[in-house]
């Protein structure tokens, strides 16, 4: 079984006349970088709130089928309990921000865990550091820049060290040189520290090279499931309209016009330059 299970989960929101979501089921086993992916209102965001126990604690509605996250079945813990577990970083860090400082903001999930205080001042500036936020620290979030708010949105989720990291477009309002910072924080986390994480995200030219697993949504429903490569060349991602990155594009092209390429498909600027290198090479 892995850390992230749903069966079957079908949602509406209060009053909404359709579900968000229907008939979810998917797996995500621990250690994984999972990205989630899929057009704007497909049901990303919603799927993350199963995963958090938000639905159906915080959002009442319906919710029939099963979410089961680190071996806990969502609907009979409470969302406290599941946040030692899972953290999740939202697309709008101002609903998670609310302290007078950074860092008292940082602090705060670590004081209800009851972290001793010796920890809990490491575990801040390393999450401060790793975010570049510590200079920031005694700075109210409010004053801050939506970039910065994000970066400490991140840090709270970080210093928690939960099994389980959930960013929900995490760097929407960053410059695509600080998102890739930032996703590159995420991708040294799930590698050195062997944190779960899943990252919700259009911008597949920016993170589909640290993807272990890609869940492709379209309507409400998980539309295509597995291995980024198999995937971002399928014929049914390009037609539900995902963000294929440039290096994938560019690669079928040469390949349709018959230049001597590789089978494994890049995903990344670097993969496929790497490949032109070798090419052009032997050709
Ligand atoms: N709090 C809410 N109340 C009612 N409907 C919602 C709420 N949040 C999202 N929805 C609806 O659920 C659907 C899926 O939204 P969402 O999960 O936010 O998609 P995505 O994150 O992929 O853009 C959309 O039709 C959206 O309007
Ligand atoms: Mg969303």
């Amino acid at each position: 079984m892995g850390v992230i299970e749903t069966r079957n989960v079908t949602y509406t929101y209060p009053g909404a006349a359709k579900p968000s979501i229907v008939d979810v089921s998917l797996n995500i086993e621990k250690g994984e970088f999972t990205l989630i992916t899929g057009p704007s209102g497909c049901g990303k965001t919603t799927i993350c709130r199963c995963f958090n126990g938000l639905i159906p604690h915080f959002y009442q509605g319906e919710m029939k089928g099963e979410t089961i996250v680190a071996g806990l079945n969502v609907s009979e813990h409470p969302i406290y309990e599941l946040a030692k577990h899972v953290g999740l970083v939202f697309q709008n860090p101002e609903n998670q921000l609310f302290a007078l400082s950074v860092e008292k903001d940082v602090a705060f999930g670590l004081e209800n865990l009851g972290v001793p205080r010796e920890e809990m001042r490491k575990r801040v500036d390393w999450a401060l550091n790793l975010t570049e936020m510590y200079d920031l620290r005694e700075r109210a979030p409010s004053e801050l820049s939506g970039g910065q708010q994000q970066r400490v949105a991140i840090a709270s989720v970080l210093a928690m060290q939960p099994e389980v990291v959930i960013l929900d477009e995490p760097t929407s309002f960053l410059d695509p040189l600080s998102a890739k910072k930032i996703f590159e924080v995420i991708r040294d986390l799930n590698r050195k520290l062997g944190i779960t994480v899943v990252l919700v995200e259009h911008r597949l030219d920016l993170t589909a090279r640290y993807a272990d697993h890609i869940i492709v949504m379209d309507e409400g429903k998980v539309a295509l499931d597995g291995d980024p490569h198999e995937i971002l060349r399928s014929e049914e991602a390009r037609l539900i309209g995902i963000g294929i990155p440039k290096a994938t594009r560019l690669y079928q092209i040469l390949k349709k016009d018959g230049l001597k390429l590789g089978n494994t498909i890049p995903l990344s600027s670097e993969e496929m330059a790497s490949m032109l290198t070798e090419a052009l090479k032997d050709g």
